[in-house]
């Protein structure tokens, strides 16, 4: 099979695409014919080799990168029961060996779940790893309630533009920080109020709002601090080093909850997500679609920062569109 490979650190261009042999499932695992992936600033993260103490301190342990995936069960292995063969699924692989960018891949069942059936795969790999951080960082870490103000620092990415959609369905009141040529889009998705970054900093207003979920870590504690309700909470998907000591030291002092966040992919909230897309109240925003062969491109066009949605690999057009 088709596969993007990497057998040392890098940037993009140490990838290459290669013939490997395709996975077999072991007893616990399910073969899937990727259909479409997305890439995510992790995949970055990890072809860098900034985690190598845990991907592998000299070369990658694993070679092929790609976490989201959304595809067709292909072969089952003797001790899977929630899968069969033929089955539509997705699911972030983040937690095992990855291996995405591939025409094929194994992954635990646990790893997935079944695909919402009014949406391509296209925008089916779109969501796992995004839409379940944006999911357990305003519901789990950010404790969001019906008619509270939330503000969402980088709504327009990968991350920002689930938070927005699932913020506004958990009845919530949504004010996105994006620049000008995202506000339309923004809106389109929910957002009841725009701050242009480029126009206004939103740590300057004197607005104060009661949850902040934060996808961009480009303010101080302090500024974070200022926007917030006296008894708010803000929660960040960019590591702020100085929040690990200063954040439990506000609880104890302010009231105010602030948190650095590290989603944990679970096929519950996948569940929860297919709710959400199949009852309409999430549609993901594609930026745009890659050929495997693309992956590269893919991902530096995403480590640029400027993404509107997320950016998909397709293995043909055909499949990726059922
Ligand atoms: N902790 C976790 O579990 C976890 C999970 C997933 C992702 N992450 C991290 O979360 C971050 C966001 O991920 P992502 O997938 O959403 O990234 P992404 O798709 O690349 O989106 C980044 C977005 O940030 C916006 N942005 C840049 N500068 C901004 C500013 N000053 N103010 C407001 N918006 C700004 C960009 O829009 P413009 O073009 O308008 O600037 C872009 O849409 C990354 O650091 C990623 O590594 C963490």
């Amino acid at each position: 099979m088709k596969a993007i490979v990497h057998t040392k650190y890098g940037s993009p261009d140490v990838l290459r695409l290669t013939d490997v042999e395709k996975p077999s499932p072991r007893a616990d695992e399910v073969l899937v014919k990727v259909a479409a992936a997305a890439v995510n600033q992790a995949d970055n993260h990890l072809l860098s080799g900034t985690m190598r103490f845990s991907t592998g301190l000299l070369k990658p342990k694993h070679q092929i990168l790609g976490s989201d995936i959304a595809g067709r069960v292909e072969a089952v292995g003797t001790n899977v029961k929630q899968f069969q063969v033929g089955d539509a699924v997705f699911g972030d692989l983040s937690g095992h060996r990855r291996g995405g960018f591939a025409e094929y891949v194994t992954a635990p069942e646990s790893a997935l779940a079944l695909k919402p059936v009014n949406i391509s795969f296209a925008d089916a790999a779109a969501v796992p790893m995004t839409a379940v951080t944006a999911l357990q960082g305003l519901r789990d870490k950010g404790h969001i309630r019906p008619e509270q103000q939330v503000l969402i620092n980088g709504a327009s990415g990968g991350v920002g533009t689930f938070a927005v959609q699932i913020a506004k369905a958990l009845g919530s009141e949504v004010t996105a920080v994006v620049s000008t040529r995202k506000m339309d889009m923004v809106c389109s998705i929910g957002a009841d109020y725009i701050i242009d970054y480029t126009k206004e900093d939103f740590t300057q207003t004197g607005e104060q709002y009661d949850l902040i979920f934060d996808t961009v870590g480009n303010r101080s504690v302090a500024e974070y601090k200022r926007a917030l309700q006296p008894q708010g909470r803000f929660v960040t998907t960019a590591f702020l080093p100085s929040l690990v000591i200063q954040g439990p030291w506000l609880s104890l002092t302010e009231g105010k909850k602030m948190h650095n966040m590290m989603a944990k992919p679970n096929q519950k909230d996948l569940d929860v997500m297919r709710d959400l897309l199949e009852t309409n109240q999430v549609t993901p925003i594609i930026d745009s679609c890659y050929p495997l062969s693309d992956v590269p491109e893919a991902l530096r066009y995403l480590g640029e920062g400027h993404a509107k949605g997320k950016a998909i690999i397709t293995m043909s057009a055909s499949s990726a569109g059922e």
